[in-house]
């Protein structure tokens, strides 16, 4: 039983500890006056509260909380010698709840099961949450996420393309459209709105998907409809098939456009029929499954070139949903959104998780002046990459690494999006190495350097194999290869 944010607001990690037994995304604040930043900036389903801060703080909190009209159960962690004096003063001024010490784990359980009854009748309620809907864009929170409406799915935006394409995709969701399309470019998101609407229409059922770009006709087919014994050369077994497979959940076929065309129709007939065999199978199963397909690309223009079926384009193409890129107009206003709730949200580094709080304004200007050719997943690349290089509380410019050749290597190929030879696993390999070698391998130094303990130091120069011999080849190669292309790479290792 777990809720999908949380924000833990302590010093202690055993406090964070409790907080990850039950949340699948936690926040920490190390200071209460860093709480409600946190709290209206990633909006969680509860907060956890230590109760060694005094209750001054926590009154402050909570009236602060109730001027934001925020209302997120406050959870105090008490000590373990339980005090009921204590504990009814933090009820008396506005408390969820309170647990008896860091450990209470069942009573934790029991508060996680009360929020999720009560906001489970209140979310599943149409008409409140059509005029949540509707008076979204008027939220005191800084984000809106998608999972308000969709279980576990964390969508951020607030800008009119985000907010309408959730409203389309709720609408989508409510009513018994299938097949459903979603577009929109390379890492816009599509993906994530294909589970928000698997959530809402049947949260307990399976989510399965396959990339039709990435397996030939023959193969393609026998994964979609399965196959049954003998049915061809290599066929010793009887397979299921992913429409089999999906059951009354949700199929999803990613980058639609490259389905080889002589498997088109095949699709076409289940998508009218229900139904379908098995290669090699000549009894009819029925097919519950929503289908849903994503497309990077135009599929009108597709039909156009004679690459897509035209029949099957118009049985797809009843109500797409849309993503708009991150450079749009419309879009754009997301960026700064999007870029801090990866910086809170980030795992890449958990020791730098609470000291790093913000982005300079120089930097935020730089990430929302770029094109975004990769869109959101580029720029949470980009922010996992300055929160591993940043040794300061706030990511400044220098730890802005737009690769200037990302715009080349995002091809027309629906299948890139990634920026090709430059990975974050380089990135923090190198500067892993670049930390060593100015501290002669001191490890302690280089630890603090980098800002992360010895022990994951330790850790990662097992992962990525770095020697100090090796080192000095290597890095001759890096510095060459940043000279050429990466040319910010070269101000952190200034600042090192
Ligand atoms: N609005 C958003 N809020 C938070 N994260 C987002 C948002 N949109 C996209 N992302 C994140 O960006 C990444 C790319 O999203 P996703 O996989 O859904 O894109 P896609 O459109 O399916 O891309 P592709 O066409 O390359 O398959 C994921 O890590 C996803 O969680
Ligand atoms: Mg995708």
């Amino acid at each position: 039983m777990s809720l999908q944010r949380i924000v833990a607001v302590s010093k202690d990690p055993e406090v964070q500890r409790l907080a990850q037994q039950c949340g699948r995304e936690v926040f920490g604040a190390d200071e209460p006056a860093d709480a409600l930043d946190i709290v209206r900036t990633v909006n969680p389903n509860l907060i956890l509260f230590d109760h060694r801060f005094n209750p001054g703080h926590v009154r402050e909190f909570l009236n602060r909380a109730d001027k934001y009209s925020i209302d997120i159960p406050v959870v105090i962690v008490g000590g373990n010698d339980s005090d009921t004096e204590l504990s009814a003063e933090f009820m008396q001024m506005g408390a969820y709840d309170y647990l008896q010490g860091r450990q209470d784990y069942k009573q934790l359980e029991r508060i996680i099961n009360r929020i999720k009854n009560k906001s489970g009748t209140t979310d599943r309620d149409p008409k409140r949450e059509n005029k949540r809907l509707e008076n979204v864009s008027e939220k005191n929170t800084s984000y809106f996420f998608a999972e308000d409406l969709a279980g576990s799915v964390s969508m951020v935006g607030k800008s009119d393309a985000v907010l309408s394409t959730l409203k389309m995709t709720k609408l989508v969701a409510g009513s018994r459209c299938n097949p459903i399309l979603i577009v929109g470019e390379t890492g816009t998101g599509k993906e994530l709105v294909a589970k928000a609407i698997h959530t809402l229409r049947h949260p307990n059922e399976q989510f399965v998907a396959v990339n039709c770009a990435a397996l030939t006709a023959n193969l393609l087919e026998s994964e979609l409809f399965g196959h049954v014994k003998g049915s061809f050369t290599g066929a010793d077994r009887e397979k299921t098939g992913l429409l089999e497979l999906a059951g009354s959940g949700t199929l999803l076929l990613d980058e639609i456009s490259e389905m080889p065309i002589e498997l088109q129709p095949k699709l076409l007939r289940v998508l009218q029929e229900k139904s379908f065999r098995k290669v090699g199978g000549i009894k009819n199963i029925t097919c519950n499954a929503t289908i849903m397909a994503s497309s990077n690309r135009n599929l009108k223009n597709e039909v156009q070139a004679n690459r897509f079926r035209r029949d099957l384009y118009y049985r797809i193409n009843v109500s797409p949903i849309t993503l708009a890129p991150l450079r749009s107009p419309q879009r754009r206003g997301d960026i700064r959104l999007l870029a801090e709730y990866f910086l809170k949200s980030s795992t890449i580094c958990p020791e730098k998780r609470n000291k790093i709080t913000s982005l300079t304004k120089l930097a935020i200007e730089t990430l929302e002046k770029h094109d975004w050719p990769g869109n959101v997943r580029g720029l949470r690349n980009v922010i996992e990459r300055a929160v591993l290089l940043e040794t300061t509380d706030k990511i400044g410019l220098s730890g802005i690494i737009i690769d200037p050749t990302e715009c080349d290597e995002i091809s027309d190929s629906p299948t890139t999006g990634f920026i090709k030879g430059f990975s974050l696993a380089k990135a923090e390999r190198e500067l892993i190495s670049r930390a060593l070698q100015k501290t002669g391998w001191q490890k302690t130094r280089a630890a603090a350097l980098l800002g992360i303990t010895r022990a994951t130091l330790y850790a990662k120069v097992k992962q990525y194999n770095i020697e100090r011999d090796l080192y000095v080849a290597s890095n001759t190669a890096v510095e060459e290869q940043n000279g050429a292309s990466v040319s910010s790479l070269s101000e952190p290792a200034a600042a090192l």
